[in-house]
């Protein structure tokens, strides 16, 4: 099934007790009465089971943030894609600039987690996005396009593959590409995939990096933004809300 648009997706990252993760989804689950678009939520493992099942009928999406690339072993302190599902998640990260940067994680280890991701069943969010210095050295479209290609799960489809165009520079950070570049970067991004994927063409591609209440609207009405990958703004329930509203979701 293709997700109704936008897709609105908050990334809890390392954030989120017990008590403010059931307040949080509490929030969620009361505005959505229901839902027009897509939404959803990637808690922390910890309190992964917790959500999903406060969010069990309410259509709230709960996906992990990341997943081992194998299917299971002796990986001390890793977590699979198969439990990730056995707690009632039905999507995962992978491929995060946190992840990739901050861990080194490679497109070819991002390639097999969501190979092994895609077996399991998950919806895979793939992330990809340049550096400040990439940036600044108008590297973008380049560095996106190997990424992609070296990241791109084999032989999946816009069923199974949500691309979340995430600059690093913008992650976190208060800034944000002008909306001309977003558009020049997803379109980029859309002519890759039409390569990699027999419908390429119907893959969503969203953007993540800085969004907030009060620019969620028109980033979300670029051309070819199906919608917005959230971090920090995800945290807050109103807000998160305002956000997916934002887009046209109710
Ligand atoms: P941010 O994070 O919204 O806090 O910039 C986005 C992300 O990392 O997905």
């Amino acid at each position: 099934m293709v997700l109704p648009r936008p897709i609105v997706f908050g990334n809890w990252k390392m954030h989120g007790l017990r008590v403010e993760s059931e307040a949080l989804a509490g929030a969620l689950a009361e505005r959505a009465k229901r839902l027009t678009a897509t939404l959803g939520v990637f808690p922390p493992f910890t309190v992964l089971g917790e959500v999903a099942a406060r969010l069990t009928g309410t259509g709230i999406m709960v996906g992990g943030q990341d997943c081992h690339e194998r299917p299971k072993g002796a990986y001390t302190g890793s977590i699979s894609a198969a439990m990730l599902r056995d707690v009632d998640a039905s999507a995962v990260i992978v491929g995060h600039s946190e992840r990739r940067h901050g861990l080194g994680e490679s497109d070819a280890l991002v390639r097999t987690k969501a190979e092994t991701a895609l077996a399991e069943g998950l919806l895979t969010v793939l992330c990809i996005g340049e550096t400040e210095a990439q940036w600044l050295s108008d590297e973008t479209l380049a560095v996106l396009d190997a990424q992609l290609t070296g990241s791109w799960p084999a032989g999946a489809t816009a069923e199974q593959v949500i691309v979340a165009y995430e600059p690093v520079w913008a992650v976190g950070t208060g800034r944000t590409p002008a909306l001309d570049d977003i558009e020049r970067s997803h379109a980029a991004i859309r002519h890759r995939l039409q390569r990699l994927a027999v419908d390429g063409a119907d893959v969503a591609i969203l953007y993540g990096g800085s969004v907030k209440a009060d620019n969620a609207a028109e980033i979300m009405a670029v051309p070819g933004v199906a919608g917005v990958l959230v971090g920090g703004a995800s945290l807050d329930a109103a807000g998160f809300w305002s956000i997916y509203q934002a887009g046209g979701g109710a």
